[in-house]
């Protein structure tokens, strides 16, 4: 590990593009490798994964991703933790301590909460999505995508469309992108259009057909129903018709565009189905398989202080 890599991954900010690119490259060298078992770089560590929000994707990535390297994983989802029986955040990070886990991957419904978890630990921590705040692998991931696909971030005009509100996912993104010099531009309904982006070096529109035209990727998000009180949008068929990825509105973008989705996808909703299945222009099943291998690692970097210094 290089003398200024971070302890943790709580976030994109704070990561400089040298950084960035390490872990790209590292990462690079398990994206093809369909079993990496070969090289157990993480025996006799235990890893923790501390979900306090549902997931799919990111938590079995981890966990394969951990598997992968030889690490023990656990897997503690909230809905059968103390935290439902009112536990504090503290006493959660005080007792995921006292297990002695190795490296912590944690997701949380709070902005910040990993964080502060992570202040109260003695391992790495990673974050695996905070509120509306960060997601740092989800950037990962999709940057390796793009990169594979593309061959470099730089200089590509990368649109960003749909519940930027919400979205811890585009935070990431609009992060690493733009360090890596990428031109950025949102696109959202006055409603979901967060008045800070526009400090964040973004070109901001509120008509999606302005913001994808000649665009190189097409990343749409998902709509956070979970996360609305109500009344943001209108209804699903309704958002569609104004702010749904269709072929018709993807011609506006680069020929060869590259549309992506985190997951999980409101089909007919945020993105019509003939765009997410066609094999030519998505790279949606692409970010899943790219997840594993940023996630590996990942893991791998935070982890080497440990194993050069022997594993607790
Ligand atoms: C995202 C998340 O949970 O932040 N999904 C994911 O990690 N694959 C995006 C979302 O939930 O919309």
């Amino acid at each position: 590990m290089p003398a200024d890599a971070p302890r943790h991954l709580l976030g994109i900010a704070g990561l400089q593009p040298h950084q960035i690119m390490r872990i790209l490259d590292e990462a690079e060298r398990w994206a093809d490798a369909r079993d990496a078992r070969a090289e157990p770089l993480l025996a006799g560590l235990t890893q923790i994964n501390a979900f306090f929000e549902p997931s799919t994707r990111t938590l079995l990535s981890f966990e394969i991703a951990g598997k992968r390297l030889g690490a023990d994983v656990v897997n503690m989802h909230a809905a059968g933790s103390s935290v439902t029986k009112g536990e504090t955040l503290i006493d959660t990070a005080v007792t995921l301590n006292a297990m002695r886990a190795d490296v912590l991957v944690i997701r949380h419904g709070s902005s910040g909460a990993v964080g502060l978890i992570a202040d109260k630990v003695g391992c790495p921590v990673l974050n695996a999505g905070d509120g509306s705040h960060e997601h740092p692998t989800q950037a990962l991931l999709d940057a390796l995508t793009i990169r594979r696909r593309k061959g470099a971030l730089a200089g590509l005009r990368v649109a960003i469309c749909g519940d930027l509100l919400h979205s811890r996912v585009a935070r990431s993104n609009i992060l690493l992108l733009t360090a890596m010099a990428a031109e950025v531009r949102v696109a959202a309904p006055a409603t979901l259009l967060p008045a800070a982006l526009k400090a964040m070096g973004v070109a901001a529109f509120t008509d999606m057909d302005e913001a994808i035209e000649g665009a190189d990727v097409v990343m749409m998000l998902r709509v956070q129903r979970e996360r609305m009180a109500g009344g943001l949008i209108p209804s699903p068929r309704e958002y569609h018709a104004f702010w749904g990825l269709t072929r018709e509105r993807l011609a506006r973008a680069a020929p060869d565009a590259l549309v992506m989705h985190p997951g999980p996808m409101n089909r007919g909703v945020e993105i019509a189905s003939s765009v997410a299945d066609d094999p030519e222009r998505s790279a949606i099943t692409e970010q899943v398989a790219m997840g594993v291998a940023v996630r590996m690692a990942c893991l791998d970097l935070l982890t080497r202080d440990q194993r050069a210094g022997g594993a607790s």
